[in-house]
Protein backbone atom coordinates (compact mmCIF):
# COMPACT_ATOMS: atom_id res chain seq x y z
CA UNK A 1 0.00 0.00 0.00
CA UNK A 2 1.34 3.62 -1.25
CA UNK A 3 2.54 5.69 1.55
CA UNK A 4 -0.36 8.28 2.61
CA UNK A 5 0.50 11.97 2.19
CA UNK A 6 0.56 13.77 5.41
CA UNK A 7 -0.63 16.97 6.29
CA UNK A 8 1.27 18.11 9.11
CA UNK A 9 3.28 21.86 8.45
CA UNK A 10 6.17 19.66 7.83
CA UNK A 11 4.83 17.55 5.28
CA UNK A 12 3.68 20.37 3.35
CA UNK A 13 6.68 22.31 3.69
CA UNK A 14 8.92 18.86 2.62
CA UNK A 15 5.94 18.96 -0.51
CA UNK A 16 7.10 22.72 -1.15
CA UNK A 17 10.96 22.12 -0.84
CA UNK A 18 10.20 18.91 -3.47
CA UNK A 19 8.34 21.13 -5.51
CA UNK A 20 11.24 23.77 -5.70
CA UNK A 21 13.65 20.83 -6.40
CA UNK A 22 11.57 19.31 -9.52
CA UNK A 23 10.70 23.25 -10.65
CA UNK A 24 13.55 24.91 -11.05
CA UNK A 25 15.34 26.53 -13.80
CA UNK A 26 14.08 27.72 -16.85
CA UNK A 27 13.39 31.09 -16.98
CA UNK A 28 16.50 32.67 -15.66
CA UNK A 29 17.27 35.89 -16.90
CA UNK A 30 13.93 36.47 -17.77
CA UNK A 31 11.32 39.81 -16.03
CA UNK A 32 8.26 38.60 -16.27
CA UNK A 33 5.49 40.93 -15.15
CA UNK A 34 2.75 39.89 -13.25
CA UNK A 35 -0.25 41.95 -13.41
CA UNK A 36 -3.48 41.39 -10.53
CA UNK A 37 -6.33 42.42 -10.70
CA UNK A 38 -9.56 42.33 -8.80
CA UNK A 39 -11.56 38.86 -8.56
CA UNK A 40 -11.68 36.04 -6.08
CA UNK A 41 -8.92 33.82 -8.03
CA UNK A 42 -5.75 36.67 -6.66
CA UNK A 43 -5.08 33.76 -4.23
CA UNK A 44 -4.37 31.29 -6.91
CA UNK A 45 -1.84 33.78 -8.53
CA UNK A 46 0.51 33.79 -5.04
CA UNK A 47 1.38 29.98 -6.67
CA UNK A 48 1.98 31.18 -9.81
CA UNK A 49 4.82 33.91 -9.16
CA UNK A 50 6.13 31.16 -6.56
CA UNK A 51 6.50 28.48 -9.42
CA UNK A 52 8.25 31.56 -11.83
CA UNK A 53 10.81 32.52 -8.64
CA UNK A 54 11.40 28.75 -8.13
CA UNK A 55 11.91 28.30 -11.76
CA UNK A 56 14.21 31.69 -11.99
CA UNK A 57 12.04 34.38 -13.18
CA UNK A 58 12.73 38.28 -11.76
CA UNK A 59 9.25 38.62 -11.17
CA UNK A 60 8.06 41.94 -10.68
CA UNK A 61 3.98 42.06 -9.51
CA UNK A 62 1.56 44.63 -10.46
CA UNK A 63 -1.70 45.03 -8.27
CA UNK A 64 -4.99 47.08 -9.04
CA UNK A 65 -6.28 48.86 -5.90
CA UNK A 66 -9.33 46.12 -6.02
CA UNK A 67 -7.02 43.39 -6.30
CA UNK A 68 -4.97 44.06 -3.39
CA UNK A 69 -9.21 43.89 -1.28
CA UNK A 70 -8.61 40.19 -2.40
CA UNK A 71 -4.64 39.39 -1.65
CA UNK A 72 -2.21 42.33 -0.04
CA UNK A 73 0.83 43.16 -1.37
CA UNK A 74 3.10 42.24 1.59
CA UNK A 75 2.09 38.32 -0.19
CA UNK A 76 3.12 39.02 -3.32
CA UNK A 77 6.74 40.85 -2.09
CA UNK A 78 7.88 38.24 0.40
CA UNK A 79 6.78 35.29 -2.91
CA UNK A 80 8.53 37.43 -5.45
CA UNK A 81 11.53 39.04 -3.31
CA UNK A 82 10.71 42.32 -5.07
CA UNK A 83 8.49 45.33 -4.64
CA UNK A 84 4.91 45.27 -5.45
CA UNK A 85 3.66 48.52 -7.35
CA UNK A 86 -0.33 49.04 -6.65
CA UNK A 87 0.16 52.57 -7.88
CA UNK A 88 0.42 54.79 -10.96
CA UNK A 89 2.50 57.36 -8.91
CA UNK A 90 5.41 55.48 -7.38
CA UNK A 91 8.55 56.95 -8.02
CA UNK A 92 11.44 54.55 -8.89
CA UNK A 93 15.14 56.01 -8.74
CA UNK A 94 15.61 55.42 -12.67
CA UNK A 95 14.95 58.70 -15.49
CA UNK A 96 11.99 56.58 -17.43
CA UNK A 97 8.74 56.94 -15.50
CA UNK A 98 7.63 53.86 -13.62
CA UNK A 99 5.42 52.33 -16.47
CA UNK A 100 7.99 52.68 -19.05
CA UNK A 101 10.51 50.99 -17.08
CA UNK A 102 8.79 48.34 -16.09
CA UNK A 103 7.28 47.65 -19.71
CA UNK A 104 10.77 47.83 -21.00
CA UNK A 105 12.04 45.68 -18.69
CA UNK A 106 9.74 42.57 -18.96
CA UNK A 107 10.13 39.63 -21.33
CA UNK A 108 6.36 38.42 -20.91
CA UNK A 109 3.42 40.47 -18.89
CA UNK A 110 0.81 37.80 -17.45
CA UNK A 111 -2.28 39.20 -16.13
CA UNK A 112 -4.03 36.74 -13.94
CA UNK A 113 -6.87 37.03 -12.19
CA UNK A 114 -7.73 39.31 -15.75
CA UNK A 115 -11.08 40.50 -14.73
CA UNK A 116 -14.14 41.63 -17.11
CA UNK A 117 -13.25 45.49 -16.07
CA UNK A 118 -9.39 45.45 -16.66
CA UNK A 119 -10.21 43.53 -20.06
CA UNK A 120 -12.31 46.42 -21.14
CA UNK A 121 -9.69 48.97 -19.85
CA UNK A 122 -7.11 47.38 -21.70
CA UNK A 123 -9.56 46.99 -24.70
CA UNK A 124 -10.44 50.47 -24.75
CA UNK A 125 -6.95 51.80 -24.47
CA UNK A 126 -7.79 53.44 -20.54
CA UNK A 127 -4.57 53.64 -18.56
CA UNK A 128 -5.67 55.09 -15.22
CA UNK A 129 -4.20 51.99 -13.30
CA UNK A 130 -0.69 50.44 -12.70
CA UNK A 131 -1.85 47.31 -15.03
CA UNK A 132 -3.46 48.94 -17.45
CA UNK A 133 -1.06 51.57 -17.80
CA UNK A 134 2.35 49.01 -18.11
CA UNK A 135 0.16 46.77 -20.51
CA UNK A 136 -0.69 50.03 -22.45
CA UNK A 137 3.10 50.78 -22.73
CA UNK A 138 4.39 47.42 -23.11
CA UNK A 139 6.09 46.84 -26.51
CA UNK A 140 4.11 45.27 -29.14
CA UNK A 141 6.81 42.70 -29.65
CA UNK A 142 6.81 41.56 -25.78
CA UNK A 143 3.82 38.90 -25.03
CA UNK A 144 1.13 39.76 -23.16
CA UNK A 145 -0.95 36.79 -21.70
CA UNK A 146 -4.35 37.16 -20.36
CA UNK A 147 -5.80 34.51 -17.48
CA UNK A 148 -9.85 35.52 -17.59
CA UNK A 149 -11.79 34.67 -14.59
CA UNK A 150 -15.01 35.93 -13.98
CA UNK A 151 -18.64 34.55 -13.50
CA UNK A 152 -19.99 32.94 -16.39
CA UNK A 153 -22.70 35.63 -17.12
CA UNK A 154 -19.60 37.80 -17.26
CA UNK A 155 -17.61 35.65 -19.17
CA UNK A 156 -20.39 35.17 -22.01
CA UNK A 157 -21.62 39.06 -21.77
CA UNK A 158 -21.69 39.89 -25.78
CA UNK A 159 -19.50 43.29 -24.52
CA UNK A 160 -16.62 40.93 -22.85
CA UNK A 161 -16.47 38.74 -25.77
CA UNK A 162 -15.91 41.96 -28.11
CA UNK A 163 -13.41 42.65 -25.77
CA UNK A 164 -10.89 39.96 -25.34
CA UNK A 165 -11.44 39.36 -29.73
CA UNK A 166 -10.16 43.39 -30.14
CA UNK A 167 -7.12 42.18 -27.61
CA UNK A 168 -6.56 38.98 -29.47
CA UNK A 169 -6.86 40.80 -32.89
CA UNK A 170 -5.73 44.62 -32.36
CA UNK A 171 -2.80 43.78 -29.92
CA UNK A 172 -2.36 40.14 -30.55
CA UNK A 173 -2.62 39.05 -26.88
CA UNK A 174 -2.44 35.44 -25.78
CA UNK A 175 -5.03 33.80 -23.49
CA UNK A 176 -5.13 31.09 -21.65
CA UNK A 177 -8.74 30.10 -19.99
CA UNK A 178 -10.92 30.16 -18.68
CA UNK A 179 -11.93 26.69 -17.59
CA UNK A 180 -15.03 25.58 -17.20
CA UNK A 181 -15.68 24.71 -13.40
CA UNK A 182 -16.69 25.46 -9.60
CA UNK A 183 -16.91 29.35 -9.81
CA UNK A 184 -16.95 31.61 -6.19
CA UNK A 185 -20.46 32.11 -6.71
CA UNK A 186 -20.85 28.50 -6.37
CA UNK A 187 -22.17 27.68 -9.38
CA UNK A 188 -20.73 25.44 -11.83
CA UNK A 189 -19.57 27.55 -15.39
CA UNK A 190 -17.22 29.10 -17.85
CA UNK A 191 -15.25 31.81 -16.05
CA UNK A 192 -12.97 29.88 -13.54
CA UNK A 193 -9.27 31.09 -14.12
CA UNK A 194 -7.12 28.44 -15.74
CA UNK A 195 -4.55 26.44 -12.80
CA UNK A 196 -1.56 28.43 -11.87
CA UNK A 197 0.48 25.22 -13.52
CA UNK A 198 -1.85 25.34 -17.03
CA UNK A 199 -0.82 29.59 -16.76
CA UNK A 200 2.63 28.64 -16.08
CA UNK A 201 2.64 26.06 -19.08
CA UNK A 202 1.37 28.60 -21.65
CA UNK A 203 3.95 31.16 -20.52
CA UNK A 204 7.02 28.37 -21.05
CA UNK A 205 5.49 28.15 -24.64
CA UNK A 206 5.35 31.79 -25.30
CA UNK A 207 9.15 32.01 -24.26
CA UNK A 208 10.26 28.89 -26.33
CA UNK A 209 10.98 27.21 -22.97
CA UNK A 210 11.35 23.56 -22.52
CA UNK A 211 8.56 22.50 -20.08
C1 LIG B 1 -16.31 39.52 -3.90
C2 LIG B 1 -16.05 40.01 -5.29
C3 LIG B 1 -15.54 39.15 -6.23
C4 LIG B 1 -15.29 39.57 -7.54
N1 LIG B 1 -14.79 38.69 -8.42
C5 LIG B 1 -14.59 39.09 -9.70
C6 LIG B 1 -14.08 38.18 -10.65
O1 LIG B 1 -13.77 37.02 -10.36
N2 LIG B 1 -13.93 38.62 -11.93
C7 LIG B 1 -14.26 39.89 -12.31
O2 LIG B 1 -14.12 40.21 -13.48
N3 LIG B 1 -14.72 40.78 -11.41
C8 LIG B 1 -14.89 40.42 -10.12
N4 LIG B 1 -15.36 41.32 -9.21
C9 LIG B 1 -15.60 42.72 -9.62
C10 LIG B 1 -14.29 43.49 -9.69
O3 LIG B 1 -13.58 43.41 -8.45
C11 LIG B 1 -14.58 44.94 -10.06
O4 LIG B 1 -15.12 45.00 -11.36
C12 LIG B 1 -13.37 45.83 -9.94
O5 LIG B 1 -13.72 47.15 -10.32
C13 LIG B 1 -12.22 45.33 -10.82
O6 LIG B 1 -11.18 46.26 -10.76
P1 LIG B 1 -9.80 46.00 -11.49
O7 LIG B 1 -10.09 45.46 -12.84
O8 LIG B 1 -9.18 47.36 -11.51
O9 LIG B 1 -9.00 45.07 -10.63
C14 LIG B 1 -15.57 40.91 -7.90
C15 LIG B 1 -16.07 41.80 -6.94
C16 LIG B 1 -16.32 41.34 -5.66
C17 LIG B 1 -16.85 42.33 -4.64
Amino acid sequence: MGKRRGTSAEDVASRETASATSASGGFEGRTILVGVTGGIACYKVATLVSRLAQRGAQVRVLMTEAATKFVGPLTFQALSGGHVATSIWEAEDRPDAQHIAYARSAGLMIIAPATADILAKIAAGICDDVVSLVACALPQTTPLLLAPAMNQQMWENPITQRNIQTLRELRGCHQVGPESGWQACRTSGAGRMSEPEAILAAAEKLLGIAG
